[in-house]
């Protein structure tokens, strides 16, 4: 279906993309045969790679398990956990799971890694399937698309958010980050500097965007980096400017299937950060 590529970078076509129903998730290749609770479970079991009914179904179930979370009690626990050094992927997990009613965080701290290194590819080290049994029992018992939503949870928050606890440290020694609230660098390192650079549509249909045809199997790269610096939008875009107050970046996406950890997200690194910079005093 996928025979030719297209990458967009202006930040209307990018929403254009987002919004349509013609564009979706690129389908993930037929299985016959997978095993029950491996990496290839969980991806055919996700809202992430999932479209239509399926998509909607198991989206609500994560927004419910998401819903049922106090963003400020996420970051309190963020900074103290956060104490203890280690990396911040696995310090938002370990605070998800605690959330998530987990019991045994070392071995969920363990799990996500291995399992997280071939969830968006399908391609994981050594180890992954047996990753995801772990989550799979940690997370459990529930219906699939319940136990794989909640494990959707951690494979989603554990690379984006350490990603961008990393890049928030390193933009915040910047002159213009000095004396600015966490939040304002927060918000303008996922627009500089976006953890989760692009993302992957297929058109189902030709389609126009912007004047331009794009052919049914067209696949489209949303090149975020790029729109998130779109001058038609940010003034002086390659400024770093915590104080700028445009429209949203677009690297929590946008239109039809947005991130729904976004506000998770935001508190955990918020969290990760004061704990870097301020220790525990106060977060308890
Ligand atoms: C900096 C951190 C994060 C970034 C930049 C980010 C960004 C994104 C983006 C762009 C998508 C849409 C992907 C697509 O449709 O192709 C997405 C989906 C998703 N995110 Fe996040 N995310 C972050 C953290 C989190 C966290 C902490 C959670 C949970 C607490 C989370 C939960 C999800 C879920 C469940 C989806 C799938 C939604 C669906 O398919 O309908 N994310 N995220």
């Amino acid at each position: 279906m996928e025979n030719t590529a297209l990458v967009i970078t202006r930040y209307a076509d990018v929403v254009a993309v987002l919004s349509d129903a013609r564009f979706i998730v690129p389908p993930l290749a037929p299985a016959d045969d997978e095993p029950p609770r491996s990496l290839a479970w969980l991806r055919r079991t996700v809202s992430r790679f999932s479209e239509g009914n399926d998509h909607e179904r198991r989206r609500a179930l994560v927004v419910e398990a998401l819903d049922a979370m106090d963003p400020a009690h996420l970051r309190r626990r963020a900074r103290v956990l956060a104490q203890d050094g280690g990396d911040p992927g696995e310090v938002a997990c370990l605070v998800l799971g605690e959330a998530l009613g987990v019991a045994d965080p070392a071995a969920l701290a363990r799990a996500v890694p291995v399992a997280a290194s071939g969830y968006l590819t399908g391609q994981g080290q050594d180890g992954s399937d047996e990753a995801v049994a772990v989550l799979a029992g940690l997370l459990g018992p529930g219906p699939d698309d319940v136990v794989a939503g909640r494990i959707a949870v951690l494979m989603q928050a554990y690379a984006a958010t350490g990603a961008l606890v990393r890049a928030v440290l390193r933009h915040g020694r910047r002159p213009e980050a000095q004396g600015r609230p966490v939040e304002d660098v927060i918000a303008e390192t996922l627009r500089f500097d976006p953890p989760v650079p692009a993302m992957r549509r297929v058109a189902t249909e030709d389609a126009r965007l912007n004047g331009r045809a794009i052919a049914q199997g067209t696949l489209v790269t949303l090149d975020l980096r790029a729109a998130n610096r779109d001058p038609d939008v940010f003034g002086d875009p390659g400024r770093f400017d915590p104080g700028r107050r445009e429209r949203p970046h677009l690297t929590f996406g946008a239109g039809r299937r947005p991130c729904p950890g976004t506000g998770h997200a935001l508190q955990l690194t918020a969290g990760v950060i004061e704990a870097v910079e301020h220790g525990t005093e106060a977060a308890r």
